[in-house]
């Protein structure tokens, strides 16, 4: 089997955070979304994999270059524009050729990883796999109904009134069937070939598509808050290890990682949390689910429940910052400098909430 990641899209409800940086380079716990992605397909024994880019294609070359840092060997596929999930496997027919594939959307997290769920097509009879889970809004995703006996009946692309409450998860299954699938629907009222409508297709068709229903968690790290959730449950179920200095002033939770070249002066750390490499933390406090990424300073203050990224400094606060996801590069200090008053620059699309 082969492995196709879609890693375009313009990842606009992470603005302004995606202006400088393609979504699925966020990190994770102090991984990039997308090398998790990368691990789960060579996890379950692919090691070709092709990875479709978009507008951000430098930045995702850069960071996954020819793949040889996971055993793998990845192909990129340039997209024009973002014109569906449906339009990506088309363009991908020279590098699938007739091998079947998983396709997984660069910006999904899925709990246990998709050795199994690959395993399972591979031993079925399938012409294509799909995952569905219950989900609390399925009106922002494909949604599938099913008949008593489990078998599809419909799959509708963000229904305004959805038949059931699974939404399709952004892992699919596939042999070349696919592609008669593609080439035969036509794009959707938002301009795009959805994939949606293409496994639709293959079920008119009498193609047999299996309905996986996935019971653990499973997050489309689409906007800040989900980013934040996929956070929580990569740092409750991984294992924590202090690689870094703690001094003997500070107090480190067991389920907190400490990395490489950073150091923990006089700070309190609860878990599960972790902090990157060569950051320093001094005189401050780190709460639970809490992720500062590398070459970070946090001193004389308090931040919890939140994402840091790469190179950023915040310093004397004097209130606690929570649920916040900051970019990278950033200063937030006191100011000693007349007149008393908030000093912002900020770009398109910020937000900040302030006491
Ligand atoms: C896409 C799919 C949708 C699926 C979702 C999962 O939506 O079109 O069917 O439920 O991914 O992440 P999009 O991210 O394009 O809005």
């Amino acid at each position: 089997m082969k492995g196709l990641i879609l890693s375009g899209g313009k990842g606009t409800r992470l603005y302004p955070l995606t202006y400088t940086r393609a979504k699925q380079l966020i990190p994770v716990a102090n991984k990039p979304v997308l090398f998790r992605v990368i691990e789960a397909i060579r996890d379950a024994g692919i090691t070709d994999i092709g990875i479709v880019v978009g507008d951000t294609a430098d930045e995702i070359r850069e960071a996954v270059g020819t793949g040889q840092q996971w055993g793998v060997q990845v192909t990129y596929i340039p997209q024009e524009a973002p014109l569906g999930l449906a339009h990506a496997v088309k363009i991908s027919q020279d590098f699938l050729g007739d091998e079947p594939f998983v396709m997984f959307l660069g910006d999904n997290v899925i709990q246990g990883g998709i050795t199994q769920l690959v395993r399972e097509f591979e031993e079925g009879d399938y012409n294509a796999q799909i995952v569905l889970t219950p989900v609390k809004e399925p009106q922002h995703y494909g949604v599938a109904e099913l008949d008593d006996e489990g078998n599809i009946i419909r799959l509708v692309e963000k229904p305004r009134n959805p038949r059931s409450n699974l939404a399709l998860v952004g892992i699919y299954m596939f042999d070349h069937h696919i592609f008669e699938a593609v080439n035969s629907i036509t794009p959707s009222w938002r301009g795009e070939l959805e994939i949606t409508d293409a496994i639709q297709w293959l079920v008119e068709h009498g193609y047999r598509v299996r309905p996986y229903i996935h019971r653990g968690w499973w997050i489309d790290t689409g906007k800040p808050i989900d980013m934040l959730e996929a956070n929580n449950r990569v740092l409750l179920e991984m294992d924590h290890e202090i690689r870094g200095y703690v001094d003997r002033d500070s107090q480190v939770d067991d389920n907190v990682t400490v990395e490489e070249g950073a150091e923990i002066i006089n700070s309190v750390i609860r878990g599960p949390s972790i902090i990157g490499k060569n950051t320093r933390v001094v005189n401050a406090y780190v709460g639970p689910f809490t992720s500062i990424y590398h070459d970070c300073h946090i001193e004389d203050c308090e931040i919890e429940h939140s994402i840091v990224l790469e190179n950023t400094r915040i310093e004397d606060i004097p209130y606690r910052i929570e649920d916040s996801l900051i970019g990278r590069n950033v200063v937030i200090h006191r100011s000693p400098i007349k007149p008393k008053a908030y000093k912002m620059t900020l770009g398109d699309n910020s937000k900040v909430g302030l006491l």
